[in-house]
């Protein structure tokens, strides 16, 4: 079931700099490329890192630990040493709002 909450806004985002955002106990990372915005788990599936501090380039993030990549549309790791996904939220813009579903994963 959908649960949208709002999250950031859209004028907080810079395209590059992911942010960090708690949602309702959910450490999420959310990231601007152009008008889209996309939201990911914060904490990388290898160990204990935050992608958030990571460096983005595109529709990629690089774990800022041991350098595993994943894609922030879906969540899929494409970079050694990550191998699992991270969970990735829908991301609804409204004018400058941004939601983000925490529902049902
Ligand atoms: S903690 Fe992210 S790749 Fe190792």
């Amino acid at each position: 079931m959908a649960k949208w909450v709002l999250a950031t806004t859209l004028d907080r985002l810079v395209e590059g700099m992911p942010r960090l955002v708690r949602v309702g106990g959910d450490d999420i990372a959310v990231f601007r490329v152009g008008d889209e915005v996309h939201a990911i788990d914060d904490l990388c599936s290898h160990a204990e890192a935050s992608l958030s501090e990571g460096e983005q380039r595109g529709y990629t993030i690089t774990c800022p630990q041991h350098g595993g990549k994943f894609d922030i549309r879906t969540g899929r790791a494409t970079r050694f040493p990550a191998v699992s996904p991270v969970r990735s939220y829908p991301v609804r813009v409204e004018g400058n709002d941004v939601l983000i579903d925490t529902g049902a994963s």
